[in-house]
């Protein structure tokens, strides 16, 4: 009887890697980040790490979301929550594209810098260039003590814990919930119209946990539709509005991991061009969680079934007359269409994660990529 020591192994808690263990810490993971911020009474959110007066909050005319990668994408959702509530106008950007293109801002700009890691060079250059040019500086990061911590004005930490798989998982979603946070606090501070919902949403962040966690168990579905799709080539993400910005990322995940050319596109725009690629058995992750923008999305769902696509929608649970226009229905339990990119990207995590698995990929470790990029 031989025990052999496998410290890395025992680091992977019993996961055969750290990506898929990362994709199942995200419910300690967001509830870490909302512990503490979220007044007892459920009414207010509580950031000490802003300790903002009004008249500052409420001198803010302009938001500029500067991010790469996942975080940037963590951006996206950011900016329509954030222009939701209060109604201030949010530019999301590529910090590689922002530190050299001049950006308009004004003292009453705010520029948020997202990093996991805290050291992107890009993104901590455009901070160092904003602070030079006397804009106030909120960076939302996983890692106290990093570079973009110690140089924003403001920080707000996410609480994933250290993510060690290269494709970012529990760092989005606790990005995500650092972005909720900070734009309901922004609402109240400012006493914005919006800030009637702001109950309603703590409220529904605090039952995402619990709602993540019944997410995971659709792994053993997307596993079994990743092996199916696992030797394609190409794979089309849609969806309209917040879905959108979750099919970018869910996207950028497939092709990150299991190197399938992925592309996501806002569903209504596929007419304008790309629809020529959606040929027989084509898979196109249809995601249709916002109740709005149903109606248009399961037209674009039609469209892609009429060039022969093998649809997998992504729906709430009980949506049932999705079931005549998809092949495969994934379902993510009921939350407000406002926060569903915490559920919805989670399927979407595990998809590229077995698709990787499926085509022998190095997972935690994909060719040409870095945990984080402090060269240009
Ligand atoms: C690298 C990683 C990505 C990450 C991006 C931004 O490219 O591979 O997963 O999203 O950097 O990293 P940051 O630490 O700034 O969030």
């Amino acid at each position: 009887f031989n025990v052999t020591w496998d410290a890395t192994a025992a680091e992977k808690g019993g996961y055969e890697h750290f990506m898929l263990k990362e994709i199942h810490e995200q419910p300690k993971a967001i509830r870490d980040t909302l512990t503490g911020r979220i007044s007892e009474d459920g009414e207010r959110v509580i950031l000490k790490e802003l300790n903002w007066t009004p008249e500052q909050a409420g001198a803010i005319d302009r938001i500029h979301i500067v991010a790469c990668g996942t975080s940037w994408h963590a951006g996206l959702v950011g900016k329509t929550v954030i222009e939701k509530l209060t109604r201030i106008p949010v530019d999301v950007e590529i910090a590689s594209e922002y530190r050299y293109r001049d950006p308009i801002v004004s003292e009453n700009t705010l520029v948020i810098v997202i990093s996991q890691s805290g050291e992107t060079l890009d993104t901590l250059t455009a901070l160092r260039e904003s602070k030079q040019r006397g804009v106030r500086v909120l960076a939302i990061t996983n890692v106290l003590g990093s570079s973009v911590n110690r140089e924003a004005d403001n920080t707000i930490i996410t609480m994933a814990g250290p993510e060690i798989a290269v494709a970012s998982t529990k760092a989005y979603t606790t990005q995500v919930i650092a972005l909720y946070l900070f734009a309901c606090y922004l609402a109240q501070e400012r006493g914005s119209e919006g800030a009637h919902q702001i109950p309603d949403i703590l409220a529904g962040l605090k039952g995402l946990p619990e709602l993540a966690q019944k997410v995971l168990q659709t792994a053993p579905a997307i596993e079994q539709f990743a092996r199916k799709y696992a030797d394609k080539e190409d794979a089309f993400f849609i969806g309209r509005g917040l879905d959108y910005a979750v099919a970018l990322e869910g996207s950028l995940k497939l092709k990150e991991i299991s190197y399938i050319h992925a592309e996501a596109y806002a569903a209504g725009e596929l007419k304008h061009g790309t629809l020529a690629l959606i040929t027989e058995g084509v898979p196109v992750i249809a995601l249709v969680t916002q109740d709005e923008l149903y109606e248009k999305t399961v037209s674009n769902i039609v469209e892609v079934k009429a060039r022969d696509a093998y649809v997998l929608a992504l729906t709430w649970q009980g949506d049932t007359a999705i079931q005549k226009n998809a092949d495969e229905v994934i379902t993510i339990p009921r939350t407000l269409p406002f926060l569903a990119p915490v559920l919805a990207v989670i399927p979407l995590q595990l998809l590229a994660y077995y698709a990787s698995v499926a085509r022998g990929n190095d997972v935690d470790k994909p060719r040409n990529l870095a945990k984080s990029v402090t060269v240009e």
